[in-house]
C-alpha cells in the first residue's frame, strides 16, 4: 500500500533521516517506535508532504507521491493525525470536522458513518475544540482525518497524554477501521502495550535510521531494552 524507499532528509546541515525503508501492507496496522528525538515525526512529515526528502521515493498504491505537495497527497488518500492533535481550539467540534471536507474529493457534509464511530463528538458538536478533554480532542483529530476519505491513516503518537480507557477505545476504533473499511494504518507509538495489542508489524528507529523491523509477536525484550526503554 505505502512504500518508503531509501529516504533521507536533513534539517539544513543536520541529517535527521538516513536510508529509511518501510513497507506498509494493505489492511494492516504498522507501528513506528523509538525514543524521543530519533526522527519519527520527521519521517511522518516527509510521508504526508510537510517536508521534502533530500533523496528517496514514497509510493502509494504504485504511484510515486514524493513530488506532490501535501494537499495533493491528501487527495490521493493520505490521512494525517499530527502529533499534539492540532485541532482548532476556538472552532466548534463541527467546524473542526468541516476543515477535513477541504481535503475530500466531493464532499459537502460530514458522513454519518464517521460520526457513528465517535458518539462523543456528536454529543459535543457545538462545543469549542479547546474545551474538550485530551482524549476527546484526539478522537476529533482522528475523525477530521477520516473526513478526507483516506486509504491510509497516519497517526503520530495518538495515545500521548491520554487516559488508558480512551487509549483502548482508540485502538478498537483503528482495528474497526481496518476490518470494516479496509483501512491501512501507520502509527507512531511509544506505548508498548498498545503496539502489542493492536499492531501487526513494527519498525524501530534510532538516530534517524530503522534499526529493527518485524512482526509484533517478535518484539523482543532485547529490542525494548536497547532502543525503547528510557
Ligand atoms: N524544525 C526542525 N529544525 C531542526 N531540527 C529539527 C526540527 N524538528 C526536529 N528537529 C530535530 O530532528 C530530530 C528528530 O526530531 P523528531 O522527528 O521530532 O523526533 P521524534 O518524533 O522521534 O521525537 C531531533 O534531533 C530534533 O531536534
Ligand atoms: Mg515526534
Amino acid at each position: 500500500m505505502l512504500i518508503v524507499n531509501n529516504l533521507s532528509f536533513s534539517y539544513g546541515e543536520v541529517q535527521a533521516l538516513r536510508n529509511i525503508n518501510i513497507d506498509v501492507p494493505k489492511e494492516q496496522i504498522v507501528s513506528i517506535m523509538g525514543r524521543n528525538g530519533v526522527g519519527k515525526t520527521t519521517l511522518m512529515k516527509n510521508i504526508v508532504g510537510l517536508l521534502k526528502p533530500s533523496i528517496g521515493t514514497i509510493t502509494l498504491e504504485n504511484q510515486g507521491i514524493e513530488k506532490l505537495p501535501a494537499h495533493q497527497r491528501i487527495r490521493v488518500g493520505i490521512g494525517y493525525v499530527p502529533q499534539g492533535r492540532m485541532i482548532f481550539p476556538k472552532l466548534t467540534v463541527n467546524e473542526n470536522l468541516r476543515i477535513g471536507l477541504f481535503g475530500r474529493q466531493n464532499g459537502k457534509v460530514i458522513p454519518d458513518e464517521i460520526l457513528d464511530l465517535f458518539p462523543i463528538l456528536q454529543e459535543m458538536h457545538n462545543r469549542m475544540g479547546g474545551d474538550l478533554s485530551g482524549g476527546q480532542q484526539q478522537q476529533l483529530a482522528i475523525a477530521r482525518a477520516l473526513v478526507t476519505d483516506p486509504k491510509i491513516l497516519i497517526l503520530d503518537e495518538p495515545t500521548e497524554g491520554i487516559q488508558p480507557n480512551i487509549i483502548q477505545q482508540i485502538g478498537q476504533i483503528l482495528t474497526e477501521l481496518v476490518k470494516q473499511r479496509n483501512m491501512t494504518i501507520l502509527i507512531v507509538e511509544q506505548y508498548l502495550d498498545f503496539v502489542r495489542e493492536f499492531c501487526q508489524h513494527f519498525y524501530v528507529m534510532n538516530r534517524g535510521e530503522i534499526v529493527a523491523n518485524a512482526e509484533t509477536e517478535d518484539l523482543t525484550q532485547e529490542i525494548v531494552k536497547e532502543y525503547l526503554s528510557v
